[in-house]
């Protein structure tokens, strides 16, 4: 197999990474992608640091060994955690999600900008040193929001328990009186909806899936490694705890019709399925 075609594999705890997936497709319509969504472990935001280091190497080991050509890790709180030791580890591009606090501090009015991220990520000292790095004279305010991906991850978007959590994290934000809000971890985009209906329009809502295509698109470029195949492309769904209702929570935030066929497979095999 020549480097062209290989796969470039995308890891998350769950199915937030699928918004980064979905804006790799668009972006470079002829890779091989992988998708692992570490769902036996999830959610990431509340294990420590130790753990989930050796967690995404062990997951980056299996990957390489499978061939893969790059490694995108679509999961904020993994990539403050656990990048910088993949990256002095492994030869291979290895790309992150890092919240868009620059774009947000640059295009906030009022210079009043807040951030919903995972417990995890709020206490990390590489995420605070960004905010510090890039906010730019802006004030920046972090909500950690425990509870939120479980929920996503169960496929109560749309639930009670949902919504009083978003309004408990997204209330306090709001009588700050910020106008730029930055979705910090890769499962919230998909309560952006739920969102506007508390911030209500006069809130930017700022999220980072394409912006991460596009370095992925310069990193392989620049090491010439790009598909141009369009027979290339394809998509594999692994999952670390298969179950129907996850494959169906699957194809609904994909977009994809209920008749694609969507097949998650058991990613590790020491792991049951359930
Ligand atoms: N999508 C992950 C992130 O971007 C969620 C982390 C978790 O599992 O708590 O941070």
């Amino acid at each position: 197999m020549s480097c062209h075609s290989k796969a470039i594999a995308i890891i998350d705890s769950g199915v937030g990474g699928l918004s980064i997936t979905q804006a790799i497709q668009q972006y470079l319509p002829n890779e091989k992608l992988i998708y692992l969504a570490d769902n036996y472990y999830a959610p990431y935001g509340e294990k420590t640091a130790d753990f989930i280091q050796q967690r995404i190497n062990f997951i980056a080991q299996k990957f390489i060994e499978q061939g893969c050509k790059a490694i995108v890790i679509a999961c904020n709180t993994a990539t403050v955690i656990a990048i910088d030791q993949l990256r002095a580890q492994v030869s291979i591009p290895v790309i992150g999600v890092e919240p868009a606090i620059k774009p947000a501090s640059e295009q906030s009015k009022n210079k009043k900008v807040g951030i919903l991220v995972t417990q995890a990520t709020s206490e990390n000292e590489r995420f605070l040193a960004l905010i510090k790095a890039h906010q730019n004279g802006s004030e920046v305010f972090i909500q950690s929001c425990p509870g939120l991906v479980e929920l996503i991850e169960q496929g109560q978007l749309n639930s009670s328990a949902c919504q009083q959590l978003l309004q408990q994290y997204v209330s306090p934000l709001i009588n700050k009186n910020i106008d730029t809000l930055v979705l910090g971890c890769t499962h919230y985009p998909f309560l952006k909806q739920q969102i506007l209906n508390i911030t209500g329009k006069s809130i930017n809502l700022l999220e980072t899936a394409k912006p991460v295509a596009m370095q992925l698109a310069k990193r392989l470029a620049k090491k010439n490694l790009l598909s141009n195949d369009c027979e290339n492309a394809q998509i594999d769904f692994y999952s670390s705890k298969c179950t129907l209702a996850y494959q169906q929570l699957f194809r609904q935030l994909f977009n994809l019709k209920s008749t694609a066929a969507i097949n998650l497979q058991l990613f590790d095999q020491n792991q049951k399925s359930v």
